[in-house]
C-alpha cells in the first residue's frame, strides 16, 4: 500500500509562511487547491463572516440560505423577531432543511426527507414514528440536540456575521473602528436603520477570491484598466458647459477618469485584521449632488454634528476582511463566496436608508447595475483581467506578485496607519492578515 501522499502546505508550517513576504506573495495563495482548503477550515470558518442583512428576512420565518467555507448556512427570523443563523443540515440524515434560496418556512422547519420538524431556534419539534426510538440512544444522541449553531453570531446595526468555529476575538474586538463605519452607513437613514434594496447582483468569475478583495484596494488600476469606459463616458459627456446639471450616470462613472494623482490624494487607512478604509480624504463619490430635505431630515434624527459627519463620509471601499466591502454613498455592499480556489462569486447588494428620499436607494442600484454588474461598462474590465491573472500567474520565471509600492520601512501587524490612496500597505495588510490566521494551529 502506499504512504498518503505528504501535504505540501498543511504538513508544512514554514513553506505556509514563506508564501507572503514583506512586500510580495507567492503565487500559490491564488492557485494551490490545498492552501484554498486550508483557507477555508484557518481563515473563513474561524473568522468573522458577512451573512445577510437582517432586512432580507423581515418575517417570522422568513429564511435563506448561504454557503461559507464550503459550510451550508441559513439565516432566519424566529417567532420573538431575533435573527439566527443555523447550519442548514438535518439532525437526522443530513437533507438540506431548505434547499438553495430564499423561503418563508412558516412557524417551523420540516425536512423534506423523512419529515423531522424543528422550531426556528434549531431545537427539536417533532420525530416522526418516535416510538420506534423508545429504547434507544437518539436522546442522548447529536441527532437529539436539532440544528447545529456557528460558534458565533453578531448583529451589528442589522448586518449579520457568524463565525462558523473555534474561539477568537468578539464581533467588536474583531471589527474594532470598522464598527464607526458601519454606523456611519447605517445612520444616512434618520431612523438608524437600512433595508435591501431588491435582490443583488452576482458575478461568478474564474479566479482567486483575494485578486478580488485587493482590487477593491488598488487605485492604480482605473486609469488603465477601465480606460475604455472612462473614455465612453467622457465621450457621451463632451461638449456640455462646466455647470451642465450632470445625470446619475455621468455623476457616478465620469470620477473613475480621475487621474493618478486624484486616486493618491483621497488617502487610506490601514485597520489591525486586514480591514481598511480607502478614501478618508476624498472618493469617486465624494461629489454627488445633495437631495432636498434630506440633510434637514439627518439633522433633525440625529443632530447637527453627526449628521454632517454622516454626510461627508463617503469613502470609496471599506472592507472587512476578508468577506466584505461596504460603501457609504451610494449604500452598496459587495460580500465575496469563494467557491473554489479558481471560482468566485460576488453579490452587490443596494440599501434604502429607511425614512429617506428613494432616490438614494436608487443611486445605490444604478450604481451596482453600471460598475458591478457583468452587464456594466466596468466589472468585466476587473473580471478579464483578474481571469488572465489567474492564467498568467502558472507563467515560468517568475512565481512572484509584488506589493512593493510604498513599501519603504518595516510594517509592523495590527497598527493603524494612514497611507495615500495609491500605497499598497492597504494590500499587505490584508495578507499579514491572511498569513496570522493561515499560521493558527490545525
Ligand atoms: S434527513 Fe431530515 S428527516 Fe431524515
Ligand atoms: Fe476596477
Amino acid at each position: 500500500m502506499n504512504a498518503p501522499a505528504r501535504s505540501r502546505y498543511r504538513d508544512d508550517p514554514e513553506a505556509l509562511r514563506a508564501l507572503v513576504r514583506d512586500d510580495a506573495v507567492h503565487r500559490d495563495v491564488y492557485l494551490d487547491e490545498e492552501v484554498f482548503e486550508l483557507e477555508r477550515e484557518r481563515l473563513w470558518a474561524r473568522s468573522w463572516v458577512y451573512v445577510g442583512h437582517e432586512s432580507q428576512v423581515p418575517a417570522a420565518g422568513d429564511c435563506m440560505t448561504l454557503d461559507v467555507a464550503g459550510r451550508p448556512l441559513l439565516m432566519v427570523r424566529d417567532e420573538a423577531g431575533a435573527v439566527r443563523v443555523l447550519m442548514n443540515r438535518c439532525a437526522h440524515k443530513g437533507a438540506k432543511l431548505v434547499s438553495d434560496g430564499t423561503a418563508n418556512v412558516g412557524r417551523f422547519f420540516r425536512c423534506p426527507y423523512h419529515a423531522w420538524a424543528y422550531d426556528l431556534d434549531g431545537a427539536v419539534r417533532a420525530i416522526p414514528l418516535r416510538s420506534g426510538y423508545e429504547g434507544t440512544a437518539l436522546a442522548s444522541s447529536d441527532a437529539a440536540r436539532g440544528l447545529s449553531s456557528p460558534a458565533g453570531v453578531a448583529v451589528h446595526r442589522g448586518f449579520v456575521f457568524a463565525r462558523l468555529e473555534g474561539a477568537g476575538p468578539s464581533f467588536d474586538d474583531w471589527a474594532g473602528p470598522m464598527r464607526a463605519v458601519i454606523d456611519a452607513i447605517a445612520d444616512r437613514s434618520p431612523a438608524g436603520r437600512l433595508r435591501v434594496a431588491g435582490a443583488p447582483i452576482r458575478s461568478v468569475y474564474r479566479a482567486n477570491w483575494k485578486t478580488y478583495i485587493e482590487n477593491i484596494n488598488d487605485t492604480v488600476h482605473p486609469p488603465a484598466t477601465h480606460q475604455s469606459a472612462n473614455d465612453a463616458a467622457g465621450a457621451v459627456w463632451a461638449g456640455q458647459p462646466p455647470d451642465a446639471p450632470r445625470p446619475m450616470s455621468m455623476q457616478q462613472l465620469l470620477p473613475f477618469g480621475s487621474g493618478w494623482t486624484f486616486f493618491e490624494r483621497m488617502g487610506g487607512r490601514v485597520l489591525p485584521g486586514g480591514h481598511s478604509v480607502l478614501g478618508t480624504q476624498s472618493s469617486i463619490h465624494a461629489s454627488y449632488e445633495g437631495l432636498d430635505g434630506y440633510e434637514a431630515a439627518l439633522v433633525a434624527a440625529h443632530g447637527e454634528a453627526r449628521a454632517h459627519a454622516v454626510l461627508a463620509f463617503a469613502p470609496q471601499n471599506a472592507v472587512l476582511y476578508p468577506s466584505v466591502s461596504m460603501k457609504a454613498m451610494p449604500q452598496a455592499i459587495r460580500v465575496i463566496r469563494p467557491l473554489a480556489v479558481d471560482l468566485t462569486m460576488v453579490e452587490a447588494w443596494a440599501f434604502q436608508p429607511v425614512d429617506a428620499p428613494e432616490l438614494l436607494s436608487r443611486r445605490a442600484t444604478t450604481y451596482n447595475r453600471l460598475v458591478f454588474s457583468p452587464m456594466s461598462v466596468l466589472a468585466h474590465d476587473d473580471l478579464h483581467v483578474f481571469e488572465t491573472i489567474q492564467q498568467a500567474l502558472r507563467a515560468d520565471g517568475n512565481p512572484w506578485v509584488s506589493l512593493a509600492r510604498g513599501h519603504v520601512a518595516p510594517e509592523r501587524d495590527g497598527e493603524t496607519a494612514e497611507v495615500g490612496g495609491t500605497d499598497e500597505r492597504l494590500i499587505r495588510n490584508q495578507f499579514r492578515a491572511w498569513a496570522a490566521a493561515m499560521g493558527g494551529a490545525d
